[in-house]
């Protein structure tokens, strides 16, 4: 594979950075994981727009616009178009390699900037009915208090997710102090309660999910159901008839069974078939 590591593009054998960088010393840095179908970045210019946020929240400055992003992108897929038919775009920036390790930000870095492409197989396939689904649990959610920044520091996150990858599930939930959910380890949460698509609002607490937002834009745009961003408690989604998680690179994952009790009737629900069936028809329309 190719992979891009500051302006050149080079087997992934051959990329190396340096253990000064501050990416390696503290995890100081931010990523995005965008998918490609069949060619096409999905959603490419809101990844850019959070990209660029996650970088003023960390006060980082890069010289590279979107539009740089963007051609450097498309020659990264045309080099690893063989691999898969489906990608994900890895992007990661790191405030760079420095002279001695020291906590405070360099006056002048020089961000590492690293890509890679990663193979992807979509989870929502033609036939609906052949859709992969989840198990999850729920965990205290752990993590610190600027979840909105893609950061790479996420030890918070690995240690939420541990437990239920051993048990071989798709995710763990995340509930706060007040017992209201925030997020999976590395997705956004939606309930389905009566005839209402949930999901908890944005905050510090969450990271602002692009699938997350292009599943609500979808369902309020086509009307079926209401939308609603509001506090969910652990208790409501016990309750929920439907419970799916949101990603990048797991589409919207039906959860049929939370803490070893069935969600609704332990299937993916008509809500979901009904959404992914939009979500899907989206995706693969997309120039
Ligand atoms: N994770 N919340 C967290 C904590 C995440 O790590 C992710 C994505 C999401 C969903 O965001 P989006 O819809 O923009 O992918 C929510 C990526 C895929 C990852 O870390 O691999």
């Amino acid at each position: 594979a190719q992979v891009y590591l500051n302006g050149e593009f080079v087997p992934v054998e051959e990329a190396k950075v340096s253990v000064l960088d501050r990416g390696f010393l503290f995890g100081d840095g931010v990523y995005e994981v965008i998918p490609v179908f069949a060619g096409k970045p999905l959603q490419e210019d809101a990844h850019m727009e959070r990209l660029y946020r996650s970088l003023d929240a960390i006060e980082l400055e890069l010289s590279q616009t979107p539009e740089d992003f963007h051609g450097m992108f498309t020659r990264l897929l045309e080099l690893n178009k063989e691999s898969a038919k489906h990608l994900t775009i890895y992007l990661q920036i790191t405030r760079g390699v420095v002279e001695k390790r020291a906590h405070g930000f360099p006056e002048k870095p020089t961000p590492t900037v690293f890509a890679m492409t990663i193979p992807l197989e979509p989870n929502i396939r033609t036939s609906l009915d052949e859709a992969p689904t989840g198990r999850a649990i729920t965990q205290k959610d752990r993590r610190w208090q600027r979840c909105d920044i893609k950061s790479t520091s996420l030890l918070g996150n690995l240690i939420s997710f541990q437990k239920a990858y051993r048990e071989g599930m798709a995710e763990s939930i995340l509930i706060d102090c007040k017992g209201r959910v925030t997020e999976g380890a590395s997705s956004n949460v939606f309930a389905i309660i009566g005839d209402r698509i949930i999901t908890p609002p944005l905050s510090k607490r969450i990271l602002g999910g692009i699938t997350r937002a292009l599943v609500l834009e979808i369902a309020t745009r086509d009307g079926c159901y209401l939308c609603e961003e509001r506090q969910l408690k652990v208790e409501e989604l016990r309750e929920a008839s439907e419970i799916w998680i949101t990603s990048s690179n797991r589409e919207i994952l039906p959860i049929v069974e939370l803490d070893g009790a069935a969600v609704g009737a332990g299937n993916p629900g008509e809500v979901w078939r009904h959404i992914a069936g939009l979500y899907r028809i989206y995706r693969d329309q997309v120039p």
